[in-house]
C-alpha cells in the first residue's frame, strides 16, 4: 500500500488508511507546559517541523494532537509542518480531540470545523479528550455523524473511556468508534485487563499517550537528576523517591535493550505495541528521539522478554495518594 515503509510497522485495521504501529504524539508543540520554547515548535526551520518532516520519511502515519494542546497552537503547528513536508493526504492519519467541556451536537461540529481549520486538512480521526461525566455520548456522537456527513472526519474515535462507555459510544454512533486513546506503558497496564483484549477481539485499536511514561522508561533519569518542567514537576513518578524505587525496572530495561542492541526506551516502546492493535504515540523534543523511538517498531520482545519486563513493572511501586501529594507540594515551594 502506498506510503508504507518497510521499516515501519502497520496495523490491521477496518480503516482506509494504514496505521503505524509508532506515531507521533504532539502536546509537545507549542504547549507552555513541555517548556520547550518558541523555536522548537514554531517557525518553517523550526525542531518540530523537523520532526514532522523526519517522522514520514520513516513510515509515522499517525499524528495526534488536540483543540486543548496550547490552544489549538499543536493543530496549527502540525497542520503547517505536514503542508511544509508535503505529506501524502492518500496515507497521513491526522487524529486530534475535542475538549468535551460541553459536547452537545451543534458545539461538536462547530468545534471540529475549526480544528479542521486549524489543521488546513480533513480530519482522520476525532476523537473526544475524555467521557463528560454529565453529559452523555449520544448527543456528542450526533455531532460526530453530521461532521462525518460534512465529510470533515473520517473515523471517531475516543480517549480515557472505560470499555463499558467505549462500547456505549460506538453504539450512540451507530458505527464503528475505531480507536480508544488511553495512557498505556509498563507503568500504567490497566488497558492489559479489558481495553486492549477488547480491540483485538473487535478489531479496534488502542492509542497508547505517554508509551516512555515521559520519559521515565528511558532511564536517563534519576533522584538526583530530575526533570523540571511543569508537566513533570505535577508527575508523581518523578520524585525522588519514586526514582529510587523505579531503579530495578530500568535496570530490566537495560538488560534487555543490551541484548538487542537498544536503548531503553525502545524496549519499552516495543513492550508497549507489542499487541498488534496498539499504536504508540511517544512525543519527541528532538529528531534523534524521533528516530530512535521509530526503530522500535521493528523490535519483538521474546515472551521471557515480555514477562520479566512486565514483572519487573508489576513489582515497580511510585509514591501515590498522600505521599505524592506533599511530596509534590513540597518539591513545588523547595523544601
Ligand atoms: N489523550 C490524553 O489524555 C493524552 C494525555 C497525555 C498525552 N497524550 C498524547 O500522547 C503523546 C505522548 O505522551 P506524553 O508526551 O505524555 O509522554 P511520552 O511520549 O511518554 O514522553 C514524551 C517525552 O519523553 C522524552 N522522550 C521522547 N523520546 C525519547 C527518547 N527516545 N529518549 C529519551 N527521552 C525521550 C521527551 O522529553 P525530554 O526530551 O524533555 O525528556 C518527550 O517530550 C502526547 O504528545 C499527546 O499527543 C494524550
Amino acid at each position: 500500500m502506498a506510503g508504507r515503509n518497510e521499516d515501519m510497522r502497520y496495523l490491521d485495521l477496518p480503516t482506509a488508511k494504514s496505521w503505524s504501529a509508532i506515531g507521533l504524539g504532539t502536546w509537545q508543540f507549542g504547549s507552555r507546559e513541555w517548556g520547550y520554547g518558541g523555536e522548537y515548535a514554531e517557525g518553517p526551520d523550526s525542531e518540530a517541523g523537523r520532526i514532522v518532516a523526519r517522522a514520514l520519511e520513516l513510515g509515522v502515519t499517525v499524528f495526534d494532537t488536540a483543540e486543548a494542546y496550547g490552544f489549538g497552537r499543536s493543530e496549527r503547528i502540525l497542520g503547517a509542518a505536514l503542508d511544509r513536508a508535503d505529506a501524502d493526504p492518500a496515507t497521513t492519519v491526522v487524529a486530534t480531540k475535542i475538549f468535551p467541556v460541553l459536547p452537545v451536537d451543534q458545539v461538536v461540529t462547530q468545534r471540529g470545523t475549526a480544528s479542521a481549520a486549524r489543521l488546513r486538512r480533513r480530519i482522520d480521526l476525532y476523537q473526544v479528550h475524555q467521557p463528560n461525566p454529565i453529559v452523555g455520548d449520544g448527543t456528542t456522537m450526533a455531532g460526530m455523524r453530521t461532521l462525518q456527513a460534512a465529510g470533515v472526519v473520517d473515523e471517531v474515535g475516543v480517549s480515557n473511556y472505560s470499555l463499558d462507555r467505549w462500547i456505549g459510544a460506538e453504539t450512540a454512533l451507530g458505527s464503528q468508534v475505531i480507536s480508544n486513546q488511553v495512557q498505556y506503558s509498563l507503568v500504567a497496564r490497566d488497558p492489559d485487563a479489558d481495553l486492549v483484549p477488547y480491540a483485538r477481539r473487535a478489531g479496534r485499536a488502542i492509542l497508547a499517550y505517554s508509551p516512555l511514561a515521559q520519559g521515565l522508561l528511558s532511564g536517563k533519569f534519576d533522584a538526583e537528576h530530575r526533570p523540571s518542567n511543569r508537566v513533570r514537576s505535577l508527575n508523581p513518578l518523578f520524585l525522588p523517591e519514586s526514582l529510587r524505587r523505579a531503579t530495578p525496572l530500568i535496570e530490566t530495561l537495560r538488560a534487555v535493550a543490551d541484548a538487542h542492541d537498544a536503548t531503553p526506551s525502545q524496549i519499552a516502546l516495543a513492550w508497549t505495541i507489542h499487541h498488534p492493535v496498539v499504536v504508540a504515540i511517544p512525543g519527541a523534543s528532538s529528531v534523534a528521539q524521533l528516530e530512535s523511538n521509530c526503530a522500535a517498531a521493528d523490535i519483538v520482545l521474546t515472551s521471557d522478554e515480555y514477562s520479566a519486563l512486565t514483572s519487573a513493572a508489576e513489582r515497580f511501586r511510585p509514591v501515590s495518594g498522600f505521599g505524592a501529594l506533599a511530596g509534590i507540594a513540597r518539591a513545588q515551594i523547595g523544601v
